[in-house]
């Protein structure tokens, strides 16, 4: 059976106090809302609809960067979540399946969860996920007879005695996707709030004869954000989970605290992290890596074997082959570097080839930028490349060449070849000597007067 995934994001997010719509503000170097669409991915949804208000243009934009099959939809007017969800009905009408709800700022929902309410699907006709809450707060209620969800009635709205209801409302639901929409549209705006309210379809429901039941989940994973510093919270969050998972992985982390993953960081068995290493999205490190102190790498590739830092920084496109050490103040783009090559101290390599074995000497920059293009930098097997080299691309170096330290390479250097491109040293005998004297005549003499 197919289903559908309607994500609601249309909710301005005042309280962010932010030109940025909400739902786009980053964890772990994504969108929540990506998160949320992350999450709901793993019911290998037919569809996605996203609702949007506030910022719709630029919500749809990254909705769709995530995932290019997401539709949306506009909700113009904030009325209410239930008015939100009946925003999907004309996108959905004629869909056979299930329809999942879920919300763009609430990016901790986890696969095993969602699974759990699709299976008390099977009984019941509507599933709502709820969680028992330190602190109930301003939550809905969940008002359950034994396994019968009868009602969920809105802070605002309830009674004491529903008030001291502890079974909270996530918002998330699911139920048939034409049972939900003729649910919905039945709901009206008679409350507190004057909003239509997506819970209401609960008592509709059991007024048609359904039946809706409550599954619950832990209330970190119900955990929204609706401020700047509940999105600290949700990052801690995150990599608090992240730094526990990736040592369960059998990765040493040194200072668990002080490394901070992605969403999507891959890190292998026995490797190591050293503390204060920071990953950027799209970064795998193969096993049995080092990842010394204070690096950064986003949409890098470390293989087997890799030792990169202290102090390095690999851009998108660095693909390091087994064996490839990165040292100090070393700044890697757009480059491979096969395996052995050596690139050890304060280098900058970027859109360029390294051969295997090569070693490149401290300092060495491949000029990639002309003002207005890039170019790309070859550079062979088993190379020996002088510190401070300046290889200005489009340029190549064959295998088992040298350049001498301080060159310009302007021109290609073929195999084996030896290329120097300086200006000759000239020594001459005694002349600091007599320099320093003159100086020194010259200051003595400024002094006196
Ligand atoms: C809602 C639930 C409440 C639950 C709580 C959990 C209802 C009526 N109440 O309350 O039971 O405990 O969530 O956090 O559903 N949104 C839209 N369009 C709208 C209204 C809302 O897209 O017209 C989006 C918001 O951006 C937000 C989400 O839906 O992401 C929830 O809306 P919000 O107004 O925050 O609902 P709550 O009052 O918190
Ligand atoms: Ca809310």
């Amino acid at each position: 059976m197919d289903t559908a995934l309607v994500i609601l994001a249309a909710g301005m997010g005042t309280r962010m106090n932010s030109d940025l719509p909400k739902v786009l503000h980053e964890i772990a170097g994504a969108p929540m809302l990506a998160h949320a669409m992350r999450a709901g991915a793993a019911l290998d949804p037919a569809r996605i609809v996203v609702v949007a208000g506030h910022g719709a243009q630029q919500v749809s934009a990254a909705a769709r960067d995530w995932d290019e099959r997401a539709e949306i939809v506009v909700q113009e007017e904030q009325l209410g979540t239930g008015h939100a969800v009946a925003q999907a009905a004309p996108l959905l009408k004629g869909f056979s399946g299930d329809a999942f709800v879920l919300y763009g700022d609430t990016p901790f929902i986890r696969e095993e969860t969602l699974e759990r309410m699709r299976e008390a699907r099977a009984s019941h006709d509507v599933v709502i996920l709820g969680f028992h809450a330190a602190d109930p707060g301003r939550y809905g209620r969940l008002l359950m007879q034994g396994e019968t969800l009868e009602r969920i009635v809105e802070y605002v709205d309830a009674t004491d005695e529903e008030r001291a209801v502890t079974l909270c409302n996530s918002g998330v639901l699911c139920a048939d996707s034409a049972t939900l929409f003729d649910l919905v549209a039945a709901v009206k705006n008679d409350n507190a709030k004057g909003e239509y309210y997506l819970t209401d379809i609960v008592a509709l429901a059991h007024a048609r004869g359904l039946s809706a039941t409550a599954v619950a989940c832990d209330e970190a994973e119900t955990m929204g954000i609706n401020s700047r510093a509940e999105l600290a919270a949700a990052e801690a969050a995150f990599q608090a989970r992240a730094r526990t998972q990736a040592m369960a992985d059998g990765v040493t982390l040194t200072a668990p605290e002080t490394v901070h993953f992605a969403f999507d960081t891959v890190v292998g068995r026995d490797s190591v992290i050293e503390p204060n290493v920071v990953f950027g999205p799209d970064v795998t490190v193969e096993s049995g890596a080092r990842i010394r102190a204070f690096s950064h790498l986003e949409g890098a590739h470390v293989s087997r074997g890799g030792v990169i830092g202290p102090y390095a920084r690999l851009r998108p496109g660095a693909e390091l082959a087994e064996d490839v050490r990165i040292g100090n103040f070393v700044e890697v783009k757009a480059a491979r570097i096969d395996r052995g090559a050596k690139v050890n101290h304060l280098s900058y390599i970027g859109d360029a080839e390294i051969g295997e074995d090569t070693n490149i000497g401290a300092g060495t920059i491949t000029c990639n930028y002309d003002g207005v293009s890039k170019h790309r930098t070859r550079i062979g097997a088993r190379v020996f490349i002088g510190s401070d080299t300046m290889l200005v691309a489009p340029v190549s170096v064959g295998d088992d060449a040298m350049t001498g330290s301080g060159s310009v390479i302007t021109d290609d250097v073929e195999p084996g070849a030896l290329a120097i491109g300086r200006a000759r040293q000239v020594t001459k005998p005694g002349l600091a000597r007599k320099l320093f004297e003159i100086l020194r005549a010259k200051k003595a003499k400024s002094q006196a007067r």
